[in-house]
């Protein structure tokens, strides 16, 4: 028998099932037995009819059978199904990033178990996650803010710098160089900042109704010289007119992440093509090319913070454009889906739901 252990100096049961528990069983099996035999006894005073005398038995060690099952299932119920299932919800939550969780301890103090203590334990553990969250998003949205300054100062003087100097001058190309990096550092801090005050919702979306096909157009074109550039064959499919409610900003980031990384990851002279349709729940915008694609491995990560699949094209681009992408995603409560071959191509689907959008001919 486990012998209870100490917790915090409290008792600690080992068991969910006490002792006292299976001398109460045996108790009353013991007093259905004499029931049994009170019952025959009583039948045979009265000689009953042998058949009564049969199915008297049957019925009465039907149902003690029916009530025992009926109160082991309810027993096993509340002392492991109900638990567990709270836990399994709460991992759940914990697993998709929410650190509000807590569950309460099913016991007072002074009757603690096993099962009590390893909830407030997952509650400890949550908790220790959910601050050193808070500290690793303070710390990015500090040094970010910190860094962002000395860049400007940076990058303004290398602009006039820059002007200062023709095209012939060897220093054109050291200038040139710090503002690239600038640039590029530019980004990834804007970036950090933008996902951190998104995760943290600091900015929330200001969903309003607009023009779908209008804004992927418009993205679409806004990259125009750089398709051309890679000579790629670039193919737009969108309906006339679809209006969504949603951010209508946030949605821009959206289709120009995906599109940048498109035309990124397509060798020149490669494919792509932006399909949008409405279906009958949902509206749905493809984004396919006939670039590098992934392999399962990059595609569960890619959707990860700094995570960047291919080293080869690290240099550009920070990792960050589809965590951003998802974070606005569930926010706007629509989803992405993704399908790749390594070596053939990629297709990103998105989803926004139609309660959200709604498709008239106004
Ligand atoms: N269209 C695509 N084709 C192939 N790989 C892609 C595509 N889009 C994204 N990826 C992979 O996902 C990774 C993460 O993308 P992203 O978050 O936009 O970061 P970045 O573009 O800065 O590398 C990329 O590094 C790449 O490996
Ligand atoms: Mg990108």
């Amino acid at each position: 028998m486990n012998k209870p252990q100490m917790k915090d100096g409290m008792k600690v049961r080992q068991s969910r099932f006490p002792v006292s528990l299976f001398f109460v069983l045996l108790g009353v099996l013991l007093l259905m037995s004499g029931i049994h035999i009170g019952l025959v006894v009583l039948m045979n005073t009265y000689s009953l009819p042998i058949w009564v005398q049969t199915a008297v038995p049957i019925a009465y060690w039907a149902a003690a059978a029916f009530g025992l099952t009926c109160y082991t299932k309810w027993r096993m119920k509340k002392s492991y199904d109900e638990p567990m299932q709270i836990l399994a919800d709460a991992t759940a939550q914990v697993a998709q990033g929410d650190f509000s969780v807590y569950i309460p301890p099913y016991h007072t103090a002074d009757k603690l178990d096993y099962l009590d203590v390893m909830l407030s334990d997952f509650d400890k553990m949550v908790a220790e996650l959910g601050s050193i969250e808070t500290l690793k998003t303070d710390f990015f949205s500090n040094v970010s803010h910190e860094i962002k300054t000395p860049l400007a100062i940076i990058q303004n003087n290398a602009e006039l710098l820059d002007m200062e100097y023709s095209d012939t001058d060897k220093e054109k190309i050291r200038i040139q160089a710090i503002l690239q990096a600038t640039h590029r550092l530019n980004g990834l801090i804007t970036n950090m900042l933008k996902l951190n005050k998104l995760e943290k919702q600091t900015i929330k979306p200001m969903p309003q109704r607009y023009d779908l096909c209008a804004q992927l157009c418009e993205c679409a074109l806004s990259f125009e010289t750089q398709w051309e550039k890679k000579n790629i064959d670039f193919e737009a499919d969108v309906e006339d007119r679809v209006l969504i409610y949603a951010d209508e900003d946030l949605m821009e980031l959206v289709w120009n992440n995906l599109i940048s990384n498109a035309i990124k990851f397509t060798k020149p002279g490669g494919r792509i093509r932006l399909k949008e349709r409405t279906e009958p729940d949902h509206i749905r915008v493809e984004i396919s090319d006939s670039g590098c694609g992934m392999d399962e491995d990059t595609v569960r990560h890619i959707f990860d913070k700094f995570y960047q699949g291919d080293t080869s094209h690290s240099t550009e681009g920070n990792g960050l454009g589809l965590a951003l992408v998802r974070r606005i995603l569930e926010l706007t409560e629509a989803s992405i889906h993704v399908e790749s071959i390594l070596g053939k191509g990629s297709v990103f689907t998105v989803s926004i739901p139609v309660i959200r959008g709604v498709k008239t001919d106004e």
